[in-house]
């Protein structure tokens, strides 16, 4: 994909597949997309699949399978112990990061709560480049404190550093000497920085945060979920990445890891998870709670068939043309959206596209969540729906208080191979009008407040009358159009 160059000079993502199995969309008029996102509560995770258009939340175990992952999972051996399936998904897991043990989980937060119930207790600290909310919560919930340690370029919003997922060494250093490295759970890298753009961290920063570690006999703990993209941009922004394989890169990760984990349905494009190590002393604490909160340790919660398309999965991560497919499109979006003048993350990272709330609707103050009213106001623009990553996917202190978000991103995830380019240009063209139009947009507030990941399930509404004008204002620009 990454590989063609056009005669006329344009530049456009090529796709290097073709579409053999699709699912007819549904468009619904913008006056029953006002009554949906109401109904939702303003929360696009509420929404309802049959009112939404292109379906960019997440990439979480949506990104489209290939033709041999789909032919694997007819041949999945479902037994309860012992079954070939898990033998298969083991040998392509050890393969793939050349590790010496596998322990399978239903999906990477229950990876998470196996990493935090084993090594973190009251008072100890995790530094991590940037914290993920599922990560973030189950490190709390035991007692445990997330220092988060992105060097300082990583949070502005406008970049060109090729790597702005890189830990601050020097920060980390300091957060050791001053908890002590007895109180340092573990180290947390993050490929892909989630929360924060999809940015990726190059190799030469995770070596200098192993040999951190090592020093200090501190365990160094790789979230890998994000790694596909993570890869790409290695081999793509780092000099040193060129020459080596896709695989070789891997494995280097994993030699400098003492811990990884994945959620599998990002990394290996199917619905499940894991957690690798050569440690055999670390493997044996973490083996204890995966039949307990799990399942037996030859399927881990995950469904047989599942695990034969993750096999797969992890085998096709190593192709440059499936990998590349995310940030070229991602990349293309961005770029587009720029030139335009619509505030987003760049460089262009993985994941999705990340539209910088903060600064498209700076009127509305942060204590009124600007990206969760960008994600209800672009829902009713488009029939899109997108994440809120923001003050919303924060939590409350123990006092309350709010705990406002270094970013205030709508994130528009664009799920590996499921979207065209002209879908892609359609996501583009309604924001231009949101855009132009964004002073009509105001803010939300909660009526129905969880302690505990609220953007998951949280209602809001909006402090005004401001959605019914936004609806009256694309029927004066669009007439009958959807
Ligand atoms: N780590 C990272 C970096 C993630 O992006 C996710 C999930 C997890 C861990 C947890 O994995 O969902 O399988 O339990 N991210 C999803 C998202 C939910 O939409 O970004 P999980």
């Amino acid at each position: 994909m990454a590989k063609v160059k056009f005669y006329t000079g344009e530049s456009f993502p090529l796709e290097m597949h073709k579409v053999r199995i699709i699912q007819k969309l549904n468009l619904v008029p913008v006056e029953e997309r006002g009554k949906a996102i109401t109904a939702a509560g303003n929360n696009t995770f509420l929404l309802n699949n049959r009112d939404v258009f292109m379906d960019m939340l997440t990439d979480s175990g949506v990104n489209a399978m290939s033709d041999r992952q789909v032919a694997s999972m007819m041949y999945a051996d479902d037994s309860y112990a012992g079954s070939e399936t898990f033998t298969r998904l083991e040998k392509s897991v050890k393969n793939f990061f050349g590790c010496k043990y596998f322990l399978p989980a239903h999906q990477g937060r229950a990876c998470e709560n196996v990493l935090s119930k084993v090594f973190v207790k009251k008072g100890y600290v995790v530094p991590t480049n940037y914290h993920f909310t599922t990560a973030k919560a189950l490190i709390t919930v035991n007692g445990g404190i997330v220092e988060e340690l992105i060097i300082k370029e990583g949070l502005k919003i406008k970049s060109d550093l090729p790597f702005k997922g890189n830990i601050d060494i020097g920060l980390l250093n300091e957060v050791i000497k001053k908890y002590g490295p007895d109180k340092v759970a573990y180290v947390r890298m993050e490929a892909g920085t989630n929360l924060v753009g999809g940015q990726p961290f190059s190799l030469e920063n995770f070596a200098e945060a192993s040999k951190l570690c090592r020093a200090s006999n501190i365990p160094l703990v790789l979230d890998a979920s994000l790694l596909a993209d993570n890869l790409y941009f290695n081999k793509k922004r780092e000099a040193a990445c060129k020459d080596m394989t896709l695989h070789q890169i891997v494995l280097k990760f994993a030699e400098l890891s003492d811990i990884i984990y994945f959620s599998a349905r990002k990394l290996g494009f199917g619905r499940g998870g894991g957690i690798c190590t050569n440690n055999h002393e670390h493997f044996l604490k973490m083996r204890e709670l995966i039949p307990l909160y799990e399942g037996f340790l030859t399927y881990g919660g995950m469904s047989v068939r599942e695990m034969e398309a993750i096999a797969v999965g992890l085998e096709e991560t190593l192709d440059e043309d499936m990998i590349s497919q995310g940030p070229i499109f991602i990349d293309y979006m961005v770029k587009e959206l720029d030139k335009r003048g619509i505030p987003v993350i760049t460089p262009p990272g993985g994941l999705g596209c990340h539209v910088d709330a903060m600064s498209f609707l700076e009127h509305i103050p942060q204590s009124q969540y600007p990206a969760g009213a960008l994600g209800s106001a672009y829902y009713i623009a488009s029939g899109i729906r997108g994440m809120e990553r923001g003050t919303l996917s924060e939590q409350r202190d123990e006092n309350g208080e709010e705990h406002y978000a270094h970013m205030e991103l709508l994130r528009l995830a664009l799920p590996r191979r499921v979207f065209t380019l002209s879908q892609v240009n359609y996501a583009i063209d309604r924001l231009v009008w949101l855009y132009e139009n964004r002073k009509l947009v105001e803010g939300l507030k909660f009526y129905e407040e969880p302690r505990i990941l609220r953007f998951f399930y949280g209602r809001l509404e909006p402090i005004s009358d401001w959605q019914s004008k936004l609806i009256a204002k694309f029927r004066q620009d669009f007439g009958d159009s959807l």
